[in-house]
C-alpha cells in the first residue's frame, strides 16, 4: 500500500516547498495519522511532532471537540459566503471572540483561508486605506531579510528568502527590505548587541529618510522570524524601532502566523515584545490547523476610512469565497475556547520555559553554532566551524541530514534555509515530552555527526 501510494506522489503530486529533483528519489513520507503530540507514518511508526506539523497544530492531533465543531457545523450548516451582508453564526463568534484576545482598539477582522492571503490583504487594505485618506503617494511597505509572509506575488515579494524570488519575476518595487534583525549572523565582528539595534535603528532611518516618509505606508513583521530561522529580535530591538515608525507615520503590520495564540509565551509575540501593531494576520493556530482559516485585524480608524472610500465605489470589493466558511470558524471558535477553559497559554509558557532549559545543553554540540528560541519554538543554527561561524557548504545540506537523522530517532524537526534546525511543537506537550523531544533531537545531531 506504501509502495503504490508512493508511485502515484511521485506520478501525480506537485509538491510545495519541496526539493523537486531530490523528491524523486527519496519519494514521499506518507503520514497516516495523530494523536496529541505525535503522528504515526502509514508502516504504523510513531514520531514525536516536533514541528506542530508547519508551526500549526496548537493543541495537537485527534482533539475530538475540534473533531466534533466541525462535525456539527457542517450538517446544520456547511457553508454561506459573508458576501453583501451575509453572515453566519460561527463568523460572528469568531470575530467578537477575537477582539477580546487582540491589543487593538476596535478591531474588526476579515477572515481569510491562509497567512499568504491575510498578508495579501494587509498589502490591498494600506493601498486602500491611504488611498481613502487622501495620501496616495504613502504605499511602500518596509519589509526585512530572513522575512518570511507567504507566497503570493505581494506576500512572496515581502519575503525576505531569495529562493522565493527566484524565477518567479514578482512584483515589489514598492517593498524595501532591511537588514534581518539576525544577531548572530548579521553583527559585525565585535560588535555589541546594543551597536547591532543601533545601526539598525539607523539603516531605518536612513532608509525613510532616502524614499521620504511621505511615500512610506507600512512596515510588515513578525514579532519573532520563523520560517527565516528561527529569529527572535535582538534585545531592544522593538523598542528602538517602534518609535521611528511612529514618528514618520508608519503603520506596523504585525505578522503573528506563526507568533500567535501562545508560541512565544504570550497569546501574542507583540505583547512578548511589548509591540503595538496597528493591524494583525493571524492563522496556523487559530484553528490549530484542523481548518484552514486566516484572520486580519484592523483598527476602527483604518476601518472607518475604508467604509467611507467604499461607500463611492458601491461595495468594499474583496473578498473570498471562503472568508468566514462556517465549519473553519466554528473551528477556530471552539479552538479558542479550548485554549481558555484548559489555560492553554499558562500551560504554553511553562513548557517553553521546559524546552529552552532542556535544549540549552545543546549548544555545546559541535554542529550547534547558535542555538536561539522562546517559549515553545527554538532554532538550532549548524556551522561548519563554531568559531568563526562558517557555514557548511550549501550542497552538503546539512540540516536536511540531521532532520533526517532526527526523523529516524523519532523525531520530527524542520530544515530551514541557512542550515537551521527549527523546534515548535504543539502547545500541548507535557514534561516527559519535552524530555523526550530533546533526547531524539541530541541523538539525531549525533547520529549526523557520526554520519
Ligand atoms: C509568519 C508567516 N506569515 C505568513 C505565512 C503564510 O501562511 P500560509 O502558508 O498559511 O499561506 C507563514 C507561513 O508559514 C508564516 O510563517
Amino acid at each position: 500500500m506504501t509502495a503504490s501510494l508512493a508511485q502515484l506522489d511521485l506520478d501525480h503530486l506537485f509538491h510545495p516547498a519541496t526539493d523537486l529533483r531530490g523528491h524523486r528519489q527519496a519519494g514521499p513520507q506518507i503520514w497516516e495519522r495523530g494523536e496529541g503530540v505525535y503522528v504515526f507514518d502509514s508502516e504504523g511508526k510513531q514520531y514525536l511532532e516536533g514541528m506542530a506539523g508547519l508551526w500549526c497544530t496548537a493543541l495537537g492531533y485527534g482533539e475530538q471537540a475540534l473533531v466534533d465543531a466541525a462535525a456539527e457545523q457542517m450538517s446544520k450548516f456547511c457553508y454561506g459566503p459573508l458576501f453583501a451582508g451575509k453572515s453566519n453564526e460561527p463568523s460572528i463568534r469568531l470575530a467578537a471572540k477575537l477582539a477580546e484576545w487582540v491589543p487593538i482598539a476596535d478591531a474588526r477582522f476579515l477572515f481569510g483561508c491562509s497567512g499568504s492571503d491575510a498578508n495579501d490583504a494587509q498589502v490591498k487594505l494600506i493601498r486602500y486605506y491611504y488611498n481613502a485618506i487622501g495620501k496616495p503617494e504613502k504605499k511602500k511597505i518596509l519589509s526585512r531579510g530572513n522575512a518570511y509572509h507567504g507566497i503570493t506575488l505581494a506576500t512572496a515579494a515581502l519575503t525576505g528568502l531569495p529562493a522565493f524570488h527566484r524565477h518567479f519575476d514578482l512584483p515589489g518595487d514598492d517593498v524595501i527590505h532591511l537588514t534581518s534583525p539576525h544577531y548572530y549572523r548579521q553583527s559585525k565582528p565585535g560588535e555589541s548587541e546594543a551597536d547591532f539595534v543601533e545601526r539598525l535603528a539607523k539603516e531605518l532611518e536612513s532608509v525613510i529618510e532616502r524614499e521620504g516618509a511621505g511615500t512610506i505606508g507600512a512596515m510588515i513583521a513578525e514579532p519573532l522570524m520563523g520560517a527565516g530561522g528561527v529569529i527572535p529580535p535582538p534585545a531592544g530591538y522593538w523598542d528602538r524601532i517602534q518609535p521611528i515608525l511612529a514618528a514618520n507615520d508608519i503603520l506596523l503590520i504585525d505578522d503573528e502566523v506563526v507568533c500567535g495564540f501562545g508560541r512565544t509565551g504570550q497569546p501574542f509575540g507583540c505583547q512578548t515584545w511589548n509591540i503595538e501593531p496597528a493591524t494583525m494576520t493571524m492563522a496556523k493556530a487559530l484553528s490549530s490547523a484542523y481548518l484552514p482559516i486566516s484572520a486580519v485585524a484592523v483598527p476602527g480608524f483604518m476601518y472607518e476610512a475604508i467604509e467611507e472610500a467604499a461607500g463611492g465605489v458601491g461595495l468594499f470589493a474583496h473578498g473570498l469565497t471562503y472568508a468566514g466558511h462556517p465549519v473553519a470558524a466554528a473551528v477556530a471558535v471552539r479552538n479558542l475556547e479550548l485554549m481558555e477553559e484548559r489555560g492553554i497559554m499558562d500551560h504554553a509558557a511553562r513548557m517553553g520555559e521546559l524546552l529552552q532549559a532542556g535544549l540549552a545543553p545543546l549548544a555545546d554540540h559541535p554542529l550547534v553554532g547558535n542555538l536561539r528560541g522562546i517559549g515553545l519554538i527554538a532554532g538550532l543554527e549548524l556551522v561548519a566551524d563554531k568559531d568563526s561561524r562558517e557555514l557548511f557548504p550549501a550542497q552538503n545540506k546539512t540540516a536536511f541530514k540531521v532532520a533526517a537523522a532526527c526523523l529516524a530517532e523519532g523525531l520530527v524537526v524542520r530544515a530551514l534555509p541557512g542550515d537551521v534546525i527549527a523546534v515548535c511543537p504543539p502547545l500541548i506537550i507535557n514534561p516527559d515530552q519535552i524530555n523526550e523531544l530533546v533526547e531524539k533531537l541530541g541523538r539525531g545531531l549525533d547520529r549526523a555527526t557520526a554520519a
